[in-house]
């Protein structure tokens, strides 16, 4: 990426980050250049990370080998069919929309080489992690310029199906808010039991942070970690049954199907 240079289409949360991320690892600000329609974000981002942000999307792709499409995926459409024109051929697409099918981007942008990648929100505090897929146009070399922009926000992992995003949107792309709303049911189950509320926050987000590192860090995986903090007639057993009695397991699997089906629905609705 050391002379990579990249424009990235919309400069909100998700761009900021991205540009955040790579300026921490070592891009220069003239590699990066952005667009966005408000004269607030763009002075923001200029101020916080040195780059360029225009007002015209067009001037923004000029010279750069990657193209970032960071806006909202009811926009991209008329993003795409506007900056078709002043694409190079084999300039890299990147799209990070949820929802956004290749076939999509290439209707509407034409026969560009496509990375389509779904990142999740922990890449503002740049512990994300991002599904990735490429159209068989994309080269080796670009293959690596999208997995260096996704991994400067986390780890990035590739497909070999883009229906495989389907999953990741459901697993980790929707997966933060699942975590959330687990620190919520503690947290509220804790004071139940009596703790002040500020302490079960703090002691259920110390446990979650705790046990995803140590899962991390693990040579083992989930289940034996949770095998080995499990005593046989102990505390955990007493609440790991419970789970399991209210369909914990059954219930995930659902809900998870739940978030896959709506991601390709979606995919269909904003693919129109
Ligand atoms: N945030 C996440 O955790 C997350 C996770 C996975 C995927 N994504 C994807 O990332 C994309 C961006 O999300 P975000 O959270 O960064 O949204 P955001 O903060 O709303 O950023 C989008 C930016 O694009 C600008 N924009 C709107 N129309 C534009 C146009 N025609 N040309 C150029 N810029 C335009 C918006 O300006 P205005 O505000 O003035 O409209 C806004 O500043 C979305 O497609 C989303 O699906 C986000």
């Amino acid at each position: 990426m050391s002379k990579t240079r990249i424009a990235f289409i919309g400069a909100g949360n998700m761009a900021a980050s991205l540009i955040g991320g790579l300026r921490a690892k070592g891009l220069d600000a003239a590699q990066i250049r952005a667009s966005d329609p408000g004269a607030e974000t763009r002075a923001k981002v200029n101020a916080e990370h040195g780059v360029e942000v225009l007002a015209d999307n067009s001037d923004a792709i000029k010279g750069a080998d990657v193209v970032v499409l960071a806006v909202k995926p009811q926009a991209m459409k008329a993003v795409c069919e506007a900056i078709r024109p002043s694409l190079k051929p084999n300039q890299l697409v990147v799209s990070i929309a949820a929802g956004i099918t290749c076939a999509s981007l290439n209707n509407w942008l034409g026969a560009q080489p496509i990375v389509r990648c779904m990142p999740n929100t922990p890449a503002l505090v740049r512990q994300g992690v991002s599904g990735l897929f490429a159209t068989a146009q994309v080269t080796t070399e670009q293959r690596q310029q999208a997995e260096e922009l996704l991994s400067a926000v986390g780890i990035a992992l590739w497909l070999n199906e883009e229906q495989q995003l389907d999953a990741v949107t459901a697993v980790s792309g929707s997966g933060p808010a699942y975590f959330f709303l687990l620190i919520e049911a503690m947290t509220a189950a804790g004071v139940k039991l009596g703790l002040p509320p500020e302490t079960a926050a703090q002691l259920t987000l110390q446990t979650a942070l705790g046990a995803a590192h140590m899962a991390v860090a693990s040579d083992v995986d989930a289940a034996e970690l949770r095998r080995r903090v499990t005593s046989p007639a102990g505390t955990t057993e007493a609440a790991i049954k419970s789970f399991q009695a209210g369909g914990f397991e059954a219930l995930v699997e659902k809900a998870l199907g739940a978030a896959a089906h709506r991601s390709a629905e979606m995919a269909e609705q904003l693919g129109q």
